[in-house]
């Protein structure tokens, strides 16, 4: 069982992705939910969803929500068309299933930021803790400024939704939104990292968050109903930018779940942090002609069959309350 801190910023498929660790508990401890601005700057707000997600599936007293970044590292957010696609309550504009949600049990860690629990956490279990990173990269990017190389080499190693090899983005027509929110924390993480797996678009675009898995979803049972509705809006809105929606998030804890469904390569990744049009982008070296360690698995492929499934026969298991 791998034990990871989640770092992340619900948002529609994040929320998607919390459920599926919840349900996978002979995969994935998460050992703590952490925040991050990213499909929306109130970081408040999204605490509160992952709040409400713990409450939903009962496992608020047992995993802490904590804060972290209001912002990028090096400049103002700029993450704006996020909440436009997720809503602006951050889970599709939907109504909360719980009246009294915003209360996380867990007061211990309310003044400590994201990044500091981060770096305490693992210098804490050295070797032990996964990274798991589905938003912008500016919680674990102070981290690595607060912890330093301890910190560095005491990460077991960070997998991340984020990124795309090949000029594709979704957030600008070269970047991936989770970097190009924060492209100068995507450098200092994946400069600092030797381990990391990137889970780009270039595999969750073959996972179609589509009208059928959506009913198969709706049709488990209550939180499944849950996820039918926060991607009501999001599939639409996506739609309406010709730009199909898929399963971005969860993808990352699939891999953690079932690696086999997943096919990929290792390359030097590395992130443009200042072009013009390529803020934000992933650009890979597969062959070493810079000359530095190939410290990425970049995933290319992955088993859309055998996702779906997992996906759907996990979930059946989770029950709400
Ligand atoms: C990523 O950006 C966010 O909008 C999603 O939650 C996901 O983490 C996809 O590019
Ligand atoms: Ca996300």
């Amino acid at each position: 069982c791998e034990r990871i801190i989640l770092d992340c910023d619900p948002g529609v498929d994040d929320s998607i992705a919390i459920f599926l660790a919840l349900a996978s508990p002979d995969e994935i401890k998460v050992d703590a939910i952490t925040i991050v601005m990213g499909n929306h700057n109130d970081i408040d707000l999204l605490a509160n969803n992952a709040c409400l997600l713990l409450q939903m599936c009962n496992r608020s007293s047992d995993i802490p929500v904590i804060k972290g970044a209001k912002k990028p590292i090096a400049y103002a957010y700029h993450g704006h068309s996020g909440i436009k696609v997720h809503g602006e309550n951050g889970i599709g504009n939907i109504k909360h299933p719980i009246k009294d949600f915003n209360q996380n049990p867990i007061e211990q860690y309310k003044d400590t930021s994201a990044a500091q629990f981060i770096v305490q956490h693992v210098l804490a279990n050295p070797g032990e803790i996964t990274l798991c990173a589905i938003g912008p990269l500016t919680n674990i990017g102070l981290a690595v400024s607060i912890g330093g190389e301890r910190f560095i080499k005491s990460v077991k190693r960070v997998v991340l939704m984020g990124g795309s090899v090949g000029g594709h983005g979704n957030k600008t027509a070269a970047a991936e939104a989770n970097l190009a929110n924060d492209s100068h924390a995507g450098r200092i993480v994946f400069d600092a990292f030797p381990d990391i797996t990137m889970v780009g678009l270039n595999c969750t675009r073959q996972l179609p968050l589509s009208q059928e898995i959506r009913e198969k979803m709706r049709k488990l049972h209550a939180i499944g109903q849950f996820c039918f509705d926060i991607t009501t809006h999001y599939t639409e809105i996506l739609h309406s930018w010709n730009d199909p929606p898929c399963f971005n998030d969860p993808t990352a804890i699939m891999y953690l779940i079932k690696p086999d469904l997943f096919e990929g390569q290792r390359a030097c990744v590395d992130v443009e942090d200042s072009g013009r049009l390529t803020s934000g982008q992933t650009v890979a070296d597969w062959t070493g002609r810079w000359g530095r360690p190939l410290q990425t698995f970049v995933l290319m492929k992955v088993d859309r069959n055998g996702f779906e499934k997992e996906l759907l026969d996990r979930l059946a298991k989770l029950t709400m309350f």
